[in-house]
């Protein structure tokens, strides 16, 4: 699984150096390189080329979604890292970008980082059709604006130090993390022009996948090693964040990630054989330490 992540880090590293040195020049640029090139193990690449394997799709082409994919991820970090949110100053192992920038600069940065990702949808480097292109520009704006990224950390900031029930954390988490890993599935079927009520199902499959992987981060955070995970752990029960651990125990937590993984799995059945390389990222999800 590692050297798999590793290859696929590779490819869109590279991918998206080209990218960017096709572009004028900025000063803007040094912050958002930094914030995109500092590490991630590009799991949201592996779901997209897990679910895009299984439809028969293009390697290169799922490396390009992956690419801007990344790039909302990395402004999710950014702005997740500055005072006015999770106020961390370290980040895969490294300075937080707001710490080695500056707060207005980091904010510049993860938006531009942002609009990267439409950047490079939109490219016509992107052999797709330009109607279903349009269609998985809207949907990765959905998953990252107030119905996704954004929404989900309005509402992890304002839920803290609350007591807040099991399907409002659910509902956060999949918002926060769990929308951009629904892209991730639904969008190999959009480009294979799947039926709406399929692309529905793998919308609810990468949910759960996102779930899963909020999850295991607050996991993380709780019981693991801070240089391992490449930031500070400990955080979420110092600032008082609601999460599945503080309503219903580690040891409930950990059932509760388990049955997700039976759930999802039982979904791919369908697959067969296809899915297998999707499984394994399942395992991965729950068991890591970063
Ligand atoms: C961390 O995401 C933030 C969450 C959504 C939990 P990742 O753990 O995927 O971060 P990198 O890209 O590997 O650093
Ligand atoms: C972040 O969740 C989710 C995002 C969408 C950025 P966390 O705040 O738990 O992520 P870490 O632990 O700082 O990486
Ligand atoms: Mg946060
Ligand atoms: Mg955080
Ligand atoms: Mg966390």
């Amino acid at each position: 699984m590692q050297k798999k992540l590793n290859k696929i880090a590779k490819d869109t590293n590279l991918f998206l150096r080209r990218f960017i040195s096709n572009q004028k020049k900025t000063e803007l640029i040094i912050a958002m390189k930094y914030g995109l090139f500092s590490g991630g193990k590009k799991i949201r690449s592996k779901i997209l080329i897990d679910i895009g394997s299984i439809f028969k799709l293009d390697y290169r082409s799922l490396i390009i979604l992956g690419a801007a994919v990344e790039c909302i991820h990395a402004y999710s970090l950014i702005h997740d890292d500055l005072p006015c949110m999770d106020d961390d100053s370290i980040r895969r192992g490294k300075a937080s970008t707001h710490i080695k920038f500056g707060e207005s600069t980091a904010v510049l940065a993860g938006n531009s980082l942002l609009t990267m990702a439409f950047e490079i949808l939109s490219h016509k480097n992107l052999n797709i059709n330009e109607k279903i292109k349009i269609r998985l520009i809207n949907k990765i704006s959905e998953s990252s604006g107030h119905l996704g990224i954004a929404g989900g950390q309005y509402l992890d900031l304002s839920y803290e130090k609350k007591r807040v029930s099991k399907k409002k954390i659910i509902e956060m988490e999949i918002k926060k993390t769990g929308k951009l890993f629904s892209f991730c599935c639904a969008a190999p079927l959009i480009i294979k022009k799947k039926n709406k009520k399929d692309i529905k199902k793998f919308e609810n499959i990468g949910a759960d996948i996102g779930l899963l992987f909020q999850v295991a981060d607050d996991l993380i955070d709780f019981e693991g090693n801070s240089l391992i995970a490449g930031k500070k752990t400990g955080k979420d029960k110092k600032k008082g964040k609601a999460t599945l651990i503080s309503l219903l125990g580690y040891k409930n937590t950990i059932k509760y990630a388990n049955s997700l993984i039976l759930k999802i799995n039982n979904k791919l059945k369908k697959y067969g054989s296809k899915s297998k390389n999707l499984s394994e990222s399942l395992n991965y999800i729950l068991n890591r330490k970063k």
